[in-house]
């Protein structure tokens, strides 16, 4: 017995090495855990609010797989929406899982469910809710409860009564009871980490008065019955909009627990993406989401993107070119956030049994991820650029790639630069002369001649060796030549780093910059063990010997 209870808790250290101490809190604008380190919420939404009631996917694959397919894809959170009248409404709550499908007529999902996950098919919808909690806590998944919508079913629209305070469907009484209830029954179950209090608040009656009032009231009943808990608060105007903050502070009789969430999507300013100049569109829209939400990280406030997301198969130029653009601001801010979506397709939406959801990470049955290139893109905002308890290695700049989710990378003096993983990156500093320079080397970024690749050189004085970020989206790293002419960075099809022409400067919604955009991102990451033998050369009189060439056999 004593060795067996011996073996399975190495078996446990070894399986489950890191496990986030909670409950969270913040620390000016980070999340942190109890140690006071910071936890970086990288999070997928997981949707449960529409008609069913049900977590999505249920009666593809049993829940365990589903959830280790989250933790796979480097999930470590998920945004488990809900609506009102699952904790407020008898007769719904009161449901169970078959009941509740069968009064759908969706015969075929309860012929799944019963196959996949037979554990819940009898039990109550709020059980069935519980039990997804569960487990995702048993595969260490952090869980903030969005409360999506009152009445189950797609949200969201102006006009569904369930958009602001005093609508049809939302009486905000009986919300306060609904938010009460949820935050009592989960008081206790640590890896609930957060509440969002109500998603995408809108319509004809949102003002400013109704949402302090309201909010301040919604997250101190949460935070009475469950003092855990982070209490997260979606702006105006589908959660686009918390630019009134600013001017009036949320006040609370509570402190270390306030989070902001937005939303930003392609389609969040329509087609602009699609009919205008994208470095025009981007330096808009960026600047536009710093006014109206991304100030708040400036003024202390941790700010959770709670969704955002594009058609995974890659048809979408809308998308295709917003994403170029979130990826850089995300990045830059090292922002958290939920994907949206888990979801491959739905049991049923707006009416249509089994709809394919493109924005989803899994593909229709719920059984491989839709579009890995997509997943490897975003895996690089996964975890911390930097933040408390996390500086193994001093603040510096990594030359990020929001097209590939890379940074440009040195792998020795004689190759030349490429991207990868920018766990590996370098770390670089942009000085005052507008250098690039590796930290600690002499060498700085130079280019050579346009079309080929940019090289490491000492020659940081040149022309070529001071790089502005220039263009309306402030992501083209640009550099002259002697003759005054002007190259940009850009990647070529092997990722190799070179320069080229620098594109779509002047107007025109034709051509796509994207391959040209990069930025310089704050980071104290430790480069993932590959420390390159350049850090050791300055004072070894190395460097000049490199120049001339055979030393470097020796050292590499
Ligand atoms: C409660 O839910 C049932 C079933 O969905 C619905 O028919 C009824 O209108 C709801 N009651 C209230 C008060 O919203
Ligand atoms: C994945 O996304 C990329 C980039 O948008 C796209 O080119 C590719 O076709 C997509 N793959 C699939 C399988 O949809």
């Amino acid at each position: 017995m004593g060795s067996f209870i011996s073996s399975s808790i190495l078996l446990f250290f070894l399986f489950f090495p890191i496990v986030t101490p909670l409950p969270l809190s913040t620390n000016s604008r980070w999340i942190v855990d109890e140690g006071g380190r910071r936890v970086k919420l990288a999070c997928v939404n997981w949707v449960s609010h529409l008609e069913p009631v049900l977590a999505e996917g249920l009666s593809k694959q049993p829940m365990d797989t589903l959830v280790k397919k989250v933790v796979s894809m480097g999930f470590n959170c998920v945004r488990f929406t809900w609506p009102l009248y699952l904790i407020t409404n008898d007769s719904l709550a009161s449901l169970t899982v078959r009941q509740s499908f069968q009064r759908l007529g969706l015969l075929e999902s309860i012929a799944g469910i019963q196959a996949n996950n037979p554990s819940i098919i009898d039990v109550t919808l709020i059980k069935a809710y519980q039990a997804v909690v569960s487990s995702l806590g048993e595969n260490n998944v952090m869980v903030i409860l969005d409360n999506h919508i009152s009445t189950p079913g797609w949200c969201c629209s102006n006009f569904d009564g369930n958009g602001f305070f005093g609508d049809k469907y939302f009486n905000p009484d009986l919300w306060i009871t609904g938010l009460t209830r949820m935050a009592t029954l989960f008081n206790g179950v640590t890896n609930v980490i957060g509440m969002s209090l109500r998603n995408e608040l809108r319509g004809q009656k949102q003002n400013v008065d109704d949402w302090y009032k309201y909010m301040q009231k919604g997250a101190e009943a949460v935070h009475s019955a469950n003092p855990n808990v982070l209490v997260i608060l979606s702006g105006l105007s589908y959660d686009k909009d918390l630019s009134f903050i600013q001017n009036r502070p949320v006040k609370l009789t509570f402190n270390g627990k306030l989070v902001f969430e937005v939303h930003w999507y392609g389609f969040s300013d329509g087609q602009a993406w699609v009919t205008g100049n994208p470095n025009e569109v981007c330096g808009r829209v960026a600047r536009n989401v710093m006014r109206t939400s991304g100030y708040l990280v400036d003024q202390g406030y941790p700010l959770f993107v709670s969704e955002f997301g594009v058609d995974q198969r890659g048809i979408n130029v809308n998308d295709n070119r917003y994403l170029n653009c979130f990826m850089g601001v995300a990045a830059e801010l090292d922002l958290d956030w939920a994907l949206w979506t888990l979801v491959g397709s739905y049991y049923l939406r707006e009416g249509v049994i089994g709809l394919n959801e493109y924005y989803g990470v899994l593909n229709y049955n719920w059984c491989e991820t839709r579009n890995s290139s997509f997943l490897q893109r975003i895996s690089t905002l996964q975890s911390p650029f930097r933040g408390p308890g996390l500086s193994e290695a001093k603040l510096h700049k990594v030359i990020f790639h929001p097209l590939t989710g890379l940074c440009v990378l040195r792998k020795s003096l004689l190759d030349p630069l490429r991207l990868g993983s920018c766990t590996d990156s370098d770390a670089w500093s942009y000085t005052s002369q507008k250098t690039l320079v590796v930290k600690g080397t002499y060498f700085c970024l130079e280019a050579d001649e346009s079309g080929t690749a940019a090289k490491l050189s000492i020659m940081c004085t040149d022309s070529s060796s001071k790089w502005e970020m220039i263009s309306e989206s402030k992501m083209h790293l640009s550099t002259k030549f002697k003759d005054g002419k002007s190259v940009c960075l850009d990647v070529s099809s092997d990722n190799t780093i070179i320069t080229n022409s620098c594109k779509c400067i002047s107007k025109g919604n034709t051509c796509d910059p994207s391959s040209q955009w990069f930025k310089l991102v704050d980071s104290t990451r430790r480069s993932s063990g590959k420390q390159s033998l350049l850090q050791y050369l300055p004072g070894t009189g190395f460097v000049s010997n490199l120049l001339v060439g055979p030393i470097q056999k020796a050292i590499i």
